[in-house]
C-alpha cells in the first residue's frame, strides 16, 4: 500500500520520539530544490536532529533548514537555521520550466507567489520594454524572458546576494539578450522614460517607490503592477487613492485594470498585486 511521506515520517518517528511529541512534528514543508525548509516547534528541540535527518531522508533533501524567524528586513532574509545535511545550501529550484539557482539559507523563495510568478510568465507583449524595480533572484524577471519574449526587461535589485544569483538565472535560463541586470537602489539605478511596463514585487512600504516606477514609464504611459499589503476591508479603494495621487503630482492618471490577493498575510490583512494603467491608452 502507497504510503504518504508524512505518514512514513510519522511511523519512523513515533518509534524514536515520546509519543506525546508526535502530533508536534510539521505536516506541512516548502522543498526548494533539493533543500527541504520546516518549522519546528520549541518542544521538538531535543530530538531535532533526528527528526530533520528522517524529513531529509523521507523527502530525499541533501539538507534541512528549520525556519525560527520567518521573512525580515527589506532585502527579506530568512531566518533559518541547518540542522541536518550538507552545508552547502545552494541548490537550484524548478518551477513552470523555469531555473531557479539560489540559497534558501539566504535568499526567501515563496511558494506561495507562485500563480504570479506564472501570470507575469505570459503578460508582456513582444515589443515591450519593462523594468523589474525589486528583481530578487529574478523571479518575475526570469519567466517573463523565457516565455513573453519582451524587447528588454531592466531588472534592478539592491543586495549584492539576491543581485549575483539573478546574473546566474539569467545565464541559466538563456536570457542574456533579454534581460538588464542592474545593482543598487532603483530609485537611482532604474532606467527613465522608457517602459511600457513595471513590475513592483515588494511589501510594506511599496508606495514610496510609486515616483521612481512612473519616471520609468515612457511619457509616464503604462502599466505598473503594484504590490503590497493591506487590510482586506481597504481593498481596493485605498491602493487605489494612494497612486491616483501620486500620479496627479506627475500629471498622468491611474486606473485599475484589475487586481488579485496573492496571500493572507496576517488575521485579516492580505498581500495583493493591483495591476494599474497610467496615463491614457
Ligand atoms: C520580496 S523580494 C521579491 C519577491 C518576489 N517578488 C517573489 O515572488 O517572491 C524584493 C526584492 O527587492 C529588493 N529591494 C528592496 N529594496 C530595493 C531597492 N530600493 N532597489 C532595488 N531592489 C530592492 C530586495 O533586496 C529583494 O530581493
Amino acid at each position: 500500500m502507497f504510503e504518504t511521506p508524512l505518514r512514513q515520517i510519522k511511523k519512523y518517528l513515533s518509534k524514536e520520539i515520546p509519543s506525546e511529541l508526535v502530533g508536534y512534528l510539521p505536516e506541512k514543508w516548502e522543498k526548494i530544490g533539493d533543500v527541504l525548509i520546516i518549522k519546528l516547534n520549541e518542544n521538538l528541540k531535543k530530538y531535532q536532529e533526528k527528526i530533520c535527518k528522517k524529513y531529509g531522508e523521507i523527502l530525499r533533501c541533501k539538507t534541512v533548514l528549520n525556519d525560527f524567524g520567518g521573512i525580515s528586513g527589506k532585502i527579506r532574509k530568512p531566518g533559518v537555521e541547518i540542522v541536518y545535511g550538507s552545508k552547502n545550501t545552494e541548490t537550484v529550484h524548478i518551477e513552470n520550466g523555469i531555473r531557479y539557482k539560489l540559497d534558501p539559507k539566504k535568499i526567501m523563495f515563496s511558494s506561495g507567489n507562485m500563480d504570479e510568478r506564472i501570470r507575469m510568465a505570459n503578460i508582456s507583449g513582444k515589443k515591450e520594454n519593462i523594468v523589474d524595480l525589486f528583481a530578487g533572484i529574478g523571479y518575475f524577471t526570469i519567466p517573463m524572458a523565457v516565455y513573453s519574449k519582451p524587447n528588454k526587461i531592466f531588472a534592478c535589485e539592491i543586495s549584492s546576494i539576491a543581485y549575483e544569483y539573478l546574473c546566474k538565472n539569467i545565464v541559466l535560463n538563456h536570457v542574456t539578450s533579454i534581460v538588464k541586470p542592474l545593482f543598487g537602489d532603483n530609485r537611482t539605478k532604474a532606467p527613465k522614460n522608457i517602459a511600457d511596463r513595471v513590475i513592483m514585487g515588494y511589501i510594506n512600504d511599496t508606495y514610496r517607490f510609486l515616483p521612481t516606477a512612473i519616471n520609468c514609464l515612457k511619457n509616464h504611459t503604462g502599466i505598473i503592477h503594484y504590490h503590497d499589503v493591506f487590510p482586506n476591508e481597504l481593498i481596493p479603494d485605498k491602493p487605489i487613492k494612494i497612486i491616483q495621487e501620486t500620479s496627479e503630482k506627475y500629471d498622468t492618471k491611474a486606473r485599475l485594470l484589475k487586481y488579485r490577493h496573492i496571500k493572507s498575510y496576517a488575521p485579516g490583512v492580505s498581500h495583493f498585486v493591483f495591476d494599474i494603467q497610467i496615463g491614457e491608452r
